[in-house]
């Protein structure tokens, strides 16, 4: 990596651009008598929601070992996904790596806001090739690179995570949604090491409140500083907010969760063995399998047929659907129509 100036990273205009600061945000006294937001006086969620989402960023402050300004919660982590590309990504000049297969969201911002997409083919086993990836980085200029940890829809991790932070010039964004599910050691470790790295988990996997829509960044001050300039200021309602927070006063939460869908993980993994329509069971540190089927359209229809929704990966993956995993009562049906498929 070269010397890393964040600013001459992030687009001129961005630089310059004045963050929206709610009223309530000076409001040092605490004054309760509130008449600046044009709200209406009577109603339960009558006002306006923390813009800065104080309360929930100290929570996750000293959850994760950081301070709350490195802190930055959107609505999802689809939507900082979004607000990082048109942070650092100038429109018709800029352009995005990703892996390839990866998450498509990456690419559909990047496309929203008329940046080229470049993309990085996983080999066989569905991981990066290095010198593949130095022969990208070095023929063009690249701004932010989404590394998706485990990725998907392979279900794998990316192994080496280092040696491409170490040998990308830009921004790398290092997507977290599914590391709950695994044994791997989080990003967030080496956020000090490295100032060029953004690291995105959600409350819509592990934790298991996707309605709520809830994502977090983890970098330094100074990304931070800018996610949150350009950040719609109510971005994340009243209610998501208190529920997040009460969320991660149950310490027993997310652990019940992974311990149940990881049980799961290994019951479906055993019953996959004896399926005949089954290629291949692709390894996964997710909530979520990558399976080879001999015939990946008749399986999907079958499923479909039998009011089963998965996600149909051909043609990018030939023959490939992706199935997460359910409970055992949806797990089961799976596994009884998957028998009858021949
Ligand atoms: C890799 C990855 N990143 C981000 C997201 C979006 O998550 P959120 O619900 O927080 O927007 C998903 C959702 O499927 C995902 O698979």
């Amino acid at each position: 990596m070269k010397e890393f100036n964040i600013n001459s990273l992030v687009r001129e205009n961005i630089v310059k651009l004045q963050p929206y600061i709610s009223f309530r945000d000076h409001n040092e006294f605490n004054a309760p008598v509130l008449l600046d937001a044009n709200e209406c006086p009577f109603g339960e969620f009558n006002r306006y929601p923390d813009s800065s989402q104080k309360k929930l960023k100290n929570k996750l402050a000293g959850l994760k070992g950081l301070s709350p300004e490195q802190i930055a919660i959107g609505n999802g982590s689809d939507e900082l996904i979004d607000l990082i590309i048109k942070i650092f990504c100038e429109p018709k000049k800029d352009a995005i790596l990703m892996m390839n297969p990866s998450f498509a969201m990456y690419g559909f911002y990047a496309a929203v806001n008329e940046n080229e997409v470049v993309k990085l083919d996983l080999d066989d086993n569905f991981e990066m090739v290095k010198d593949d990836f130095i022969k990208i980085t070095q023929k063009r200029d690249i701004k932010v690179f989404f590394l998706c940890s485990p990725n998907n829809p392979t279900g794998n991790s990316v192994k080496d995570l280092e040696f491409f932070i170490q040998n990308f010039d830009g921004i790398v964004v290092i997507d977290e949604a599914y590391i709950e599910f695994s044994e791997n050691r989080s990003g967030i470790e080496v956020l000090d090491q490295y100032p060029n790295v953004i690291v995105l988990q959600t409350f819509s996997k592990a934790w298991g409140t996707a309605g709520a829509r809830v994502g977090t960044a983890y970098a330094s001050k100074e990304i931070i500083r800018f996610i949150n300039t350009v950040k719609a200021p109510y971005n994340v309602n009243a209610l998501s907010q208190e529920l997040i927070i009460s969320l991660l006063d149950d310490k027993n939460k997310l652990k019940d969760n992974v311990a149940k869908v990881l049980n799961e993980r290994e019951w479906l993994k055993e019953e996959f063995k004896s399926i005949d329509c089954i290629e291949k069971v692709f390894p996964t540190d997710t909530n979520f399998f990558l399976i080879k089927m001999k015939d990946g359209t008749k399986v999907y229809q079958t499923m479909l047929d039998e009011e089963i929704l998965t996600s149909q990966r051909a043609p990018a993956i030939q023959n490939c659907i992706r199935i997460n995993v359910g409970t055992r009562e949806e797990n089961e049906k799976l596994i009884n129509i998957l028998k009858t498929v021949k």
